[in-house]
């Protein structure tokens, strides 16, 4: 979900919704907005569905405001009704309140402190705005006293990001947090509130990101930030190096394949940045090298496509560095901790910075002790703040829901970390140089794989990507993207591993996409490629140069072996990409998904 609130603003309501619009990516079901000024006027907008439709409503609505709160939900709590988006609003109509995040115990909440209280809606949040409500009004509590202790009824493993207003006190923003990330934007033509720094460049580059336990209060003309002791504080402020303009589409009909496009500047702007001009590692320093070099087991926790990147790093850690990695998905290892080795060390990989599941495995093992670095796209987000060390991965700001980009500059920035700890036995740097021009033969290429996707995946409900090895790795991340897009069943198989089983699925015409890399497993490849078309799949086969024979699909120009997987991916992105417009889908926000998932 996404937070947006301004004030002192001239004009709210194109301010939040742009804010919006910038956040869409992070939930898309419904949208609401809530309008103030300071001669009382005021307007409460909602509705299901995209962005657009809440801006359609609003603009007709007519009223402006000189601030605001706005949200974009991705249901947690609730189905997508009108009643459940955000602003949920107290009884009385006094009080209205945004929130990204779970409250745990708000049933019982509700039963014990508003047993008579009208719900209109199925939220966690409506009644945390109640309780306000109820404190305030009832008890004469101030508003931020009223704000602190519905704050602290909340169960202990609650998230939140609150965004509130008080329709009797127009101007002040109250906002509060505690694991969902929440900044306030500080400028002398109005401040902000937002949950991601990105959704508001447009007004400010200038944030202060907020603490776990801290509540701030924001005027037109002041900030004020309070920490959990309700001590005032003196948070710094950071300022954003984002260009406006790399948040936008540009010429693109979509970002996805802006994003795609952009892999091999990345490749480029990665090598810039971690190599100096005669080839030496930069950037990295030896804090962290000294703290892994100790490790005795690198632990590499992840969700969804990060943790595909951290399947290929692995190879990276143990290879070059000879330090034994595990890759775990963080939503099982925060609550089902595998026995670990003596010294271990973790490596948090994250587009965001922000995935809950990934934050709950960070405080788990720092209440354990543990060193931790995190590896991640955006950076000051809460998981570089709360690990020990940070290092970006620079793929700039990812918009996409699919991630591709992310993906590239995870791998190529953990081959370069791993290059620090032990010799890769080739010179990484200029290998890089030569990934980013294959990255570019290969998107130079889209019409091949515009055909394979129009004709290979026309009318099919299921398909498979199959490799060995680091192809196997990139066959999960591959089937990914096919499925979150396209909404085609796919799989990611070790190839090996089907005649176990899952070759049962395999009919007249399925797709089959093998990826063949790896010099070593190449013949047994083909042999399992033989299987399933013996049993009437359609195979696609995706081959490196040296490894190529006559009748396959696509020719993957050809790097060292251990990077293969940079340029294995991208076919897959790009016929994933064809496959949606081919189905005439929303290339960039699947139904279902949000991009930055801050809840457990
Ligand atoms: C969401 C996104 C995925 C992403 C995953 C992990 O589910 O839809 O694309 O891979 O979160 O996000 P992170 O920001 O931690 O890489």
């Amino acid at each position: 979900c996404g937070i947006v609130g301004v004030t002192g603003v001239d004009q709210a309501l194109p301010c939040l919704l742009h804010g919006l619009q910038k956040l869409e990516y992070r939930g898309y079901d419904s949208a609401g907005v809530y309008l103030m000024d300071n001669n009382g006027g005021q307007a409460y907008i909602k509705e299901k569905g995209r962005v657009s439709m809440l801006a359609k409503k609003a603009e007709a609505n007519g009223f402006i405001g000189t601030a605001g709160i706005a949200h974009t939900r991705w249901a947690t709590h609730g189905n997508v009704t009108v009643e459940n988006a955000h602003p949920q609003k107290s009884a009385d109509d006094r009080f209205f309140l945004v929130h990204n995040g779970v409250i745990e115990n708000y049933q019982e909440l509700k039963a014990e402190y508003l047993p008579n209280v009208h719900f209109v809606s199925e939220t966690d949040t409506e009644v945390a705005v109640q309780l306000v409500d109820k404190f305030a009004t009832e008890e004469g509590l101030s508003n931020v006293e009223a704000f602190r202790k519905m704050i602290s009824l909340l169960d202990g493993n609650s998230a939140y990001g609150f965004l509130l207003v008080d329709s009797q006190e127009p101007g002040t923003l109250f906002a509060a947090k505690k694991k969902s990330p929440l900044l306030v934007g500080v400028s002398d033509h109005g401040n902000v509130v937002t949950s991601d720094a990105a959704a508001m460049i447009d007004i400010t580059k200038d944030f202060i990101e907020l603490r776990d336990g801290d509540v701030a209060i924001v005027k037109a003309d002041s900030v004020e930030v309070f920490d959990a002791d309700k001590k005032p504080v003196d948070r710094k402020t950071f300022t954003l190096e984002i260009d406006p303009e790399d948040t936008n589409k540009g010429a693109y009909p979509y970002y996805m394949l802006k994003e795609i496009d952009e892999q091999a500047v990345v490749a480029r702007n990665i090598a810039a940045h971690y190599f100096d001009e005669d080839g030496n590692l930069q950037g990295i320093g030896c804090a962290i090298t000294d703290r892994m070099q100790e490790a005795d087991r690198l632990y590499i926790v992840a969700a969804g496509t990060s943790y595909h990147a951290g399947l290929v790093g692995k190879r990276y850690f143990e290879q070059w560095a000879k330090i034994p990695t595990e890759v775990h998905i963080a939503s099982e290892f925060a609550y089902d901790q595998p026995m670990l080795s003596e010294k271990p060390f973790f490596i948090f990989l994250s587009q965001s910075g922000e995935t809950a599941d990934s934050r709950e495995v960070l405080d788990n093992v720092k209440k354990q002790g543990y060193p931790a670095l995190t590896l991640a796209n955006v950076m000051n987000s809460t998981l570089t703040r709360e690990a020990d060390f940070a290092l970006p991965v620079l793929a700039g700001p990812e918009i996409a829901v699919a991630s591709t980009k992310a993906y590239t500059a995870q791998v190529l920035v953990q081959a370069i970390l791993a290059s620090a700890l032990g010799n890769p036995g080739f010179d990484l740097k200029a290998e890089l140089a030569k990934v980013a021009v294959e990255i570019s033969a290969i998107t130079d290429e889209k019409e091949s794989f515009k055909q394979i996707a129009e004709t290979a995946l026309k009318g099919q409900k299921s398909a498979f990507y199959i490799g060995r090895g680091l192809d196997a790795a990139v066959a999960l991340e591959a089937a990914l993207k096919l499925k979150e897009i396209s909404y085609v069943q796919t799989e990611g198989f070790a190839a090996g591993e089907l005649k176990h089983g899952t070759i049962s699925l395999i009919e007249d015409g399925t797709p089959v996409f093998a990826l063949l890399t790896q010099e070593k497993t190449a013949g047994l490849l083909r042999g399992e490629v033989a299987q399933v078309a013996a049993r009437g799949a359609n195979t696609i086969i995706l081959a490196s140069e040296s490894l190529a024979k006559e009748g396959d699909a696509f020719v993957l120009p050809e790097v060292n072996e251990l990077l293969m997987p940079i340029l294995a991916v991208i076919p897959a992105q790009l016929i994933a990409y064809y496959a949606t417009l081919d189905r005439g889908l929303d290339v960039d926000r699947p139904r279902n998904l949000a991009k930055s998932v801050t809840v457990q």
